[in-house]
């Protein structure tokens, strides 16, 4: 099939995606919703040119780089992927997320082994960046397909942004912002609505995954723009509106309504981890 230019892009792509190429990638863990596995599959498959490289940011154990992986695979193109990560896990973390899914009892926090052993039959397409995502370096030239999972704070958010955002193809490459719409992270919405010159978005994926087509080159005035750290509430549910606003076009306004609740209920906090869940 013949990439699909950003403009004809399905707004639920991951539709026409059949549930069964999951089951390649089915033993590894990930926290992708069903919807968001079949996403990145297509997005790999058949939307991806290898006019750039694949950024992952957030890859955990790896399941959300192998929904990805395999999806390249399949299309037969070549193309890489640079999946970022701490990869560290607690003891709170293995039993939430690890052993549920099979992965049997380790000990320690080292997650890199783990991951490199679950990537395996797609090593030669994976290149995994290990530590702190902001004390690393971007230079791996353009992105096709920038996939967000790792902007927990607003600071991590605007440095992220300002790392990766300028390598962005403008008129092809995708942002993929899968923390858009969970309530825990109100900024990476706004930081989407400060840069609304450069990103529109096309295609949503239930839990909270909005897709954005980069239309501008992202400069450093851009970045300027997009800065959420210091945001005051009121900025914030200002831009959260906004928000809501545009992506009745892809009919999830509402879904925004609880990322404005948790925004009002918690003034200055920018760091996920501290967020406390608004009264309904
Ligand atoms: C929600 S998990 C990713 C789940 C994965 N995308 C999936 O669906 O399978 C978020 C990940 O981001 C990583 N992360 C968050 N902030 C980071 C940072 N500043 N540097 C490196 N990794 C970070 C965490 O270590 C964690 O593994």
């Amino acid at each position: 099939m013949s990439p699909t230019a950003p403009r004809d892009m399905p707004r639920e792509p991951w539709r026409d995606v059949d549930a069964c190429v999951l089951e390649a990638t089915r033993a590894i863990p990930t926290m992708l919703s069903e919807a968001e596995q079949r996403l990145y599959h297509w997005l790999a498959a058949r939307w991806y040119t290898g006019a750039g490289v694949i950024v992952e940011l957030g890859c955990f154990a790896g399941g959300s780089t192998a929904r990805l992986a395999e999806g390249l695979r399949l299309s037969g193109r070549d193309g890489h992927i640079h999946a970022f990560d701490r990869f560290r896990v607690n003891e709170a973390g293995k039993r939430q997320h690890l052993y549920p899914a099979g992965i049997p009892a380790f000990e320690g926090e080292d997650l890199l082994p783990l991951a490199r052993c679950l990537l395996a039959p797609w090593q030669k397409r994976i290149s995994l960046h290990p530590g702190r995502i902001e004390s690393q370096s971007w230079s791996g030239g353009a992105i096709e397909l920038l996939v967000m999972d790792a902007s927990k704070t607003t600071a991590t958010a605007d440095r992220f942004a300002g790392m990766f955002f300028p390598s962005l193809i403008p008129g092809r490459s995708l942002v993929v912002q899968q923390d858009y719409l969970h309530w825990k992270q109100p900024w990476v919405a706004a930081q989407m609505e400060l840069m609304a010159d450069a990103f529109r978005p096309v295609a949503h994926a239930p839990h909270h995954t909005v897709v954005f087509c980069c239309e501008a080159p992202v400069d450093a005035a851009m970045l300027a723009r997009g800065r959420v750290s210091g945001l005051s509430e009121a900025e914030l549910t200002t831009l959260l509106r906004r928000a809501r606003k545009r992506l009745r076009a892809l009919g999830v306004a509402r879904e925004v309504v609880p990322l404005i609740r948790a925004s009002r209920a918690n003034p200055g906090v920018g760091q996920a981890s501290e967020m406390a869940r608004p009264a309904s």
